[in-house]
């Protein structure tokens, strides 16, 4: 069983599609283990995106997610990590395939919808970023 991250992001939550984010990631057979609304400040986006603090897009990302309430998911499954970065698509919706969340809903590279961890060490960090150990099982 693996652990992932994931984030509805400010214009997730804007265009009411928090639930059908969840639908997907449930529907796929991942299990969500933690979930909660939150309002990210400049710091706490600059803490999360800390490895992308020398990337051009950096304070353009940090003010996005600092924007608007995201709500965040700790999920639980078999490859959890792949299915989440499958259901999501790439990065940039101008490149994710057909019925993926990204495709389906994503204005640009920056307002993409949503997050997911990228690898076992990175999803651990995440989920304790946002999760303390009384909150996730
Ligand atoms: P995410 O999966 O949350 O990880 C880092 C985020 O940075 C990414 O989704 C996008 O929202 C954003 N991002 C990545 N590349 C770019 C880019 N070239 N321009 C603007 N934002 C980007």
């Amino acid at each position: 069983m693996e652990k992932t991250l994931s984030i509805v992001k400010p214009d997730g939550v804007k265009k009411n599609i928090i639930g059908e984010v969840v639908a997907r990631f449930e529907k796929a057979g991942l299990k969500v283990i933690g979930i909660k609304m939150i309002s990210l400040t400049r710091a706490g986006a600059e803490g999360f995106y800390a490895v992308h603090r020398e990337r051009p897009f950096f304070a353009s990302l940090t003010e996005f997610m600092s924007s608007g309430p995201v709500v965040v998911m700790a999920l639980k499954g078999n490859g959890a990590i792949k299915k989440v970065r499958d259901i999501m698509g790439a990065t940039d919706p101008k490149k994710a395939d057909a019925g993926t969340i990204r495709k389906d809903f994503a204005d640009s590279i920056e307002a993409n919808i949503v997050h997911g961890s990228d690898a076992p060490e990175t999803a651990a960090v995440e989920i304790s970023y946002f999760f303390n150990a009384l909150e996730t099982f």
